[in-house]
């Protein structure tokens, strides 16, 4: 047997192209914010996790500029041999002041984090509790290590406190869950987590890829809105969203810190972060930190989005965060009412199965601190138009 073979008997991306309705890697020609330019004409962006807007700060732009010109394009090597620049350093060192922590430590991607921090914080004999929502690199860091993993119900703490009941006692306990769950924005439930975590003796670890930088009075994420921020043992954030670049941290005790530090292979033989990448995260964390006008501005378009589309018939819940999922049916019904989203001039992103289960998909809106009213006004009528037409709406 070809090891190909089941390359050529794939043939869903060509069908689903020819029917005209092909969703991914779509080229974007230009970026202005809040608008986007793809097939040659100018549209809103619904779709982008910059939800801070900080990308195109001419602030956090020339930041990128000055280290690439001082540092060069690429450290050309992992944090552990010769990809530790002193730019790092003093970010891991902002981090961790910023997240109320005794220390931080960065990775190359979000991704890359999770991997290598769960994969080395729970091995043999430990259990992880996971949240069957969690985010796929959870899942793939789970994949990765010896221990034991017992996925929970989405954000339903009485099926945790089940499952940690018939749990081994003397076993070493990680619950992991998104704090802002990446498709449809629901914060976890974080107290209760911790009084389960106080009840058998665990550690909690939060991946707040979408709620650092976005929830909580200073935009330190889930564990500052819950007022929890001590009880989180292990934060986990991305620069790729509020951050306006591209890499991933955990903050922590500084033991435990150590030791992922000189164990996660994800770390050790994986390039380090690029010097424009660590300045424009540098900056941005200096921007959140003195101009408090980005995160008030995101606040007040999460309310706005919000509050319209319940307006206008939607069923949209309670929240604050700027991730709006709208469900439309199967699959081909979410890819088609993206491209007449598209046709209307504002761009979202599909979520097909098996991202949600069958006959939940749909399309994922998230806004942005730069996100004008007259952009809100068009993305609010776009969706009025098609979930009257779809019957979505009435
Ligand atoms: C919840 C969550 N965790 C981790 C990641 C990975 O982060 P990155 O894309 O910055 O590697 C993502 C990315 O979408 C995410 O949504």
């Amino acid at each position: 047997m070809d090891v190909f073979q089941k390359c050529f008997d794939f043939k869903r991306d060509l069908e689903v192209k020819a029917a005209g309705l092909y969703p991914f890697f779509k080229t974007i020609e230009g970026n202005f914010g809040s608008r986007v330019v793809i097939d040659g004409r100018e549209v809103v962006m619904a779709g982008s996790n910059n939800y801070l807007g900080l990308t195109r700060h001419p602030k956090v732009v020339e930041a990128a500029v000055d280290a690439t010109k001082k540092f060069g394009t690429s450290c050309s090597g992992s944090r552990y041999a010769n990809g530790t620049y002193v730019l790092h350093v003093e970010l891991e060192e902002k981090l961790a002041d910023f997240m109320k922590k005794e220390k931080a430590l960065c990775f190359t991607t979000g991704y890359t984090t999770n991997m290598g921090a769960i994969s080395t914080l729970a091995g043999r004999r430990d259990i992880i509790f996971s949240d069957r929502e969690n985010h796929s690199c959870i899942m793939d860091a789970t994949m990765l290590t010896f221990a034991e993993t017992k996925k929970y119900q989405h954000n339903d703490m009485e099926d945790l406190d089940r499952i940690l009941q018939g749990s081994d006692p003397e076993a070493g306990k990680l619950i992991v869950s998104d704090g802002v769950f990446s498709m449809k924005g629901i914060v976890a439930n974080l107290p209760e987590m911790v009084r389960l975590k106080r009840k058998y003796g665990c550690r909690v670890f939060i991946d707040d890829a979408h709620g650092f930088g976005v929830i909580g009075k200073n935009g330190r994420g889930t564990g500052e809105y819950h007022g929890l921020e001590t009880e989180v043992d292990v934060v986990m954030g991305t620069f790729s969203k509020s951050f306006a670049g591209l890499g991933g941290f955990i903050a922590g005790p500084e033991r435990v810190i150590s030791y992922v530090k000189h164990h996660a292979r994800q770390l050790i033989f994986a390039a380090s972060m690029t010097p424009a990448s660590v300045a424009a995260v540098t900056m941005a964390l200096h921007l959140i930190r003195t101009e408090p006008q980005h995160l008030e501005n995101l606040r007040n378009v999460c309310k706005t989005v919000r509050n319209e589309f319940r307006r206008v018939g939607f069923s949209v819940p309670e929240g604050d965060t700027p991730i709006v999922y709208i469900k439309v049916g199967e699959d081909e019904a979410a890819f088609m009412f993206w491209k007449e989203l598209l046709g209307l001039g504002v761009y979202t992103n599909p979520v097909i199965t098996p991202g949600v289960p069958k006959g939940q998909s749909g399309v994922r809106a998230s806004f942005m601190a730069i996100h004008t009213q007259s952009d809100i006004a068009h993305v609010i009528d776009a969706f009025t138009t098609l979930g009257k037409k779809y019957g979505i709406i009435k």
